[in-house]
């Protein structure tokens, strides 16, 4: 269809027909046994459940049979319109990798494109056409239970992750949706869907910069976000969602809003009526309102009254019309939908071989006395609540089924090909005070020459609606682990979570610490295949890890402050007082970001810079000599930080500006450059420029954000 075409059609629609166009509701809604009259969360608006067959797109695929049967079921009733669906493919379609926050860890965009790749290509076998991913929100704050969901962080980092995520689903053939616009990551005190209060300069330099970098990639949709932002929901924002994602960015895709969000004007106490929250959210470039409905109860009066031009509403209807063009879905409504191309790529060999490649790279090895790798020899007792549980293929595991997944004790028996002691020990259960299981555990254990205990959250205790304020590991695992540490034997811990967990009270009784996150169907080979060197661990952590929830949100590219401690100490210990920080804890995260441990050592030497002036417009080139100076084979991720020392608007103490990450054979040295330009340079500096201010700069080099090299150059006019 050209868009004389698509506008015709638009054009031919009634009012009623524009705003089932922009509205969107789950197919459970479609079930004859669902109650007859469809609302929203707040019940501000409703349609009944033939109207319902008329919306212009729908949620929740629910698998490639039921969508062709309800496109039949739709062309059946007269209705030509082709019917998008659309689905949360987060981090996987039916074999699921890592959760997103894994998946940022190992620095390595070309196995995200590839996983996003692997996602697309079953669900759009399946009848998925678009998919709300990725999720680029700033995860600052381990509180927060959706920080599984994006990239960590890191402003620019997360900008990269969102960007192969796009270009994967991409080559998987479904369309994509950036969000949540914006700011949702800001929630306050990490506590799920509340307020945010952001400064424009902080939203532009910190919360917006990886939106607008996945806009490279061409996104088709951007999802509006729940929170309240500076007290207004962020569909109250015009400055936000028209000036600055449609003028100033140029985002002519279809918005979309959060499930629910246009009725919950009423409910953050915005709005007081649903035919004004249909006003507010049409007037802001919302096109599509997902979950309720006071766009088909309210839109086709408030146009006809002339309240909402109709040539508002054309845009939004044209803009979905669009969507659906670029699917292709005018010239074949069930696009790529191949239930026999289906049954053969899904959960394929080679899907899984990916899959456990994400959790080899993905894992985080945050600390080995030397007991890792574990010898096939060694007389081990598996135990802990995830050492055989499937329950770990995370949450937004899209039609992932825990089944399929492999436990760690599976994978471990199949590639040691024997049996191996295992005890559960305890539940996974917050609030759990059950300790029956521990004489058993501690039975076997004694029997056995190093214990390996699976640990952490749940699945379900991090993602959407999952917000915890004590982010530690449950505590009757913390006093499972401290009765393991009795024993007296090698003791690894295999730590599972969708967070950066408070891991300081058990630290010190591990001798290795594998971080696994939700590592997905190929979770158990996976990790087998580290615990045994089979690979390499060099995954990098994208959120430092807090000692305490106190230290929430804790995040590397922090400002110095007017009275930067001297010694990372509590006070009540260093004695330091009338310094930034606490009496009872350490400023420092437990592990910063970018850390992580490899099975052997990288060691950066020899770090030089072609000049120690840079001139606007010109650049200058870094480089550092890194060896593998251990006795195995293994990847390092070299990251370039910079810090400009004094500008208009202070600057953080470090800004990952670089990375590269580097195969380096036992012995084998390589000189790693980086080139610095003037761009990387600029801020929102006071004058309200985005611009590179002339003075003083650090920039560092190493293999996390605290153990750098450093040195010095200037800027110069
Ligand atoms: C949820 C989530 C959003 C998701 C949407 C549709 O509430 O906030 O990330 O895409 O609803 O499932």
């Amino acid at each position: 269809m050209n868009i004389k075409e698509l506008k015709k059609l638009v054009s031919d629609m009634s009012l009623e027909e524009k705003a089932l166009q922009l509205t969107q509701y789950p197919v459970y809604e479609l079930d004859e046994k669902t109650e007859a009259v469809v609302t929203g969360l707040c019940d501000l608006g409703g349609i009944d459940r033939e109207v319902l067959w008329r919306t212009g797109t729908i949620l929740n695929a629910p698998n490639g049979e039921t969508a062709q049967s309800i496109r039949k079921t739709r062309r059946g009733k007269g209705i030509a319109d082709p019917f998008p669906f659309m689905l949360d493919v987060i981090h996987g379609y039916r074999t699921i990798y890592p959760v997103p926050l894994a998946m940022a860890c190992t620095f390595n965009t070309a196995l995200i494109e590839d996983c996003a790749e692997l996602a697309a290509t079953e669900a759009s076998c399946d009848g998925v056409d678009v998919t709300f991913s990725p999720m680029v929100d700033l995860g600052r704050d381990a509180r927060w239970g959706r920080v599984m969901e994006g990239a960590g962080e890191d402003p620019y980092w997360s900008g990269e992750v969102g960007k192969a995520m796009i270009r994967g689903y991409h080559r998987g053939g479904i369309a994509c949706c950036v969000k949540h616009f914006a700011g949702y990551g800001a929630a306050e005190a990490g506590r799920e869907y509340n307020t945010t209060d952001i400064s424009e300069r902080n939203l532009r330099e910190y919360y917006l910069r990886a939106y607008r970098a996945c806009l490279k990639e061409q996104p088709e949709m951007f999802m509006s976000s729940f929170n309240l932002l500076n007290g207004k929901p962020i569909l109250g924002h015009k400055e936000i969602m028209l000036d600055l994602l449609r003028k100033e960015w140029g985002f002519n895709g279809v918005v979309i809003s959060d499930f629910g969000a246009v009725e919950e004007l009423y409910e953050h106490g915005y709005c007081e009526t649903g035919r004004d929250c249909a006003r507010v959210a049409i007037e802001s470039g919302l096109d599509i309102e997902m979950g309720s409905s006071v766009y088909a109860s309210y839109l086709p009066e408030l146009v006809r009254t002339g309240v909402v031009s109709e040539e508002r509403l054309d845009e939004a209807v044209l803009r979905v019309l669009e969507l659906k063009n670029k699917l292709g879905m005018y010239e074949n409504p069930d696009r790529f939908t191949d239930i026999q191309k289906r049954d053969e790529v899904t959960l394929s060999e080679s899907g899984r071989a990916l899959s456990r490649r994400a959790v080899e790279e993905g894992s985080v090895l945050l600390k080995n006395d030397g007991v890792l790798p574990l010898k096939e020899s060694a007389k081990i007792a598996l135990v802990g609540p995830f050492a055989d549980e499937h329950e770990i293929i995370g949450n937004w595991a899209g039609k992932g089924r825990i089944e399929e997944s492999v436990t760690v004790k599976e994978g471990v028996e199949s590639l040691l090909q024997k049996n191996v002691p295992y005890e559960r020990g305890c539940s996974w259960k917050l609030f759990e005070t059950d300790e029956s299981g521990f004489e058993e555990a501690e039975h076997i254990c004694a029997q056995a020459d190093m214990i390996v205990a699976c640990v952490g959250e749940h699945m379900m205790n991090s993602g959407e609606a999952h917000s915890r304020a004590d982010i530690r590991i449950p505590e009757i695992q913390r006093k499972f682990i401290m009765r393991l540490h009795e024993l007296e034997k090698p003791l690894v811990l295999v730590v599972f979570g969708g967070r950066p967990l408070g891991l300081s009270e058990i630290e010190e009784f591990a001798d290795a610490i594998l971080y696994v996150w939700q590592p997905g169907t190929e979770g158990g080979n996976g990790i087998a295949n580290l615990l045994y060197g089979k690979a390499t661990p060099c995954g990098k952590t994208v959120m430092s890890f807090p000692r305490s929830s106190g230290q929430c949100p804790i995040y590397y590219n922090c400002f110095t402050t007017g009275r930067p401690k001297k010694q990372d100490m509590p006070s009540a210990l260093s004695g330091e007082e009338w310094r930034t920080g606490y009496d009872d804890e350490y400023n420092s995260p437990l592990y910063p970001f970018g850390y992580g441990l490899s099975y052997t050592e990288f060691e950066y030497s020899d770090f030089k810079l072609s000049a120690a002036k840079m001139k606007r417009g010109e650049k200058i080139v870094a480089s550092v000599k890194l060896k593998n100076v251990g006795k195995r084979d293994g990847y390092e991720t070299a990251q370039w930080y910079i810090h400009d020392l004094f500008a208009s608007i202070v600057r953080p103490v470090k800004e990952l500006k670089g990375y590269e990450k580097i195969f380096l054979k036992a012995g084998e040295e390589k000189r790693v450059y980086f080139e610095i330009t003037e761009e990387m340079l600029k801020f929102y500096t006071d004058g309200g420029k985005y611009a590179a201010e002339t003075g003083a700069f650090e920039l560092y080099v190493g293999g996390n954000s605290r153990d750098c090299l450093k040195t010095n150059f200037e800027l110069v006019d």
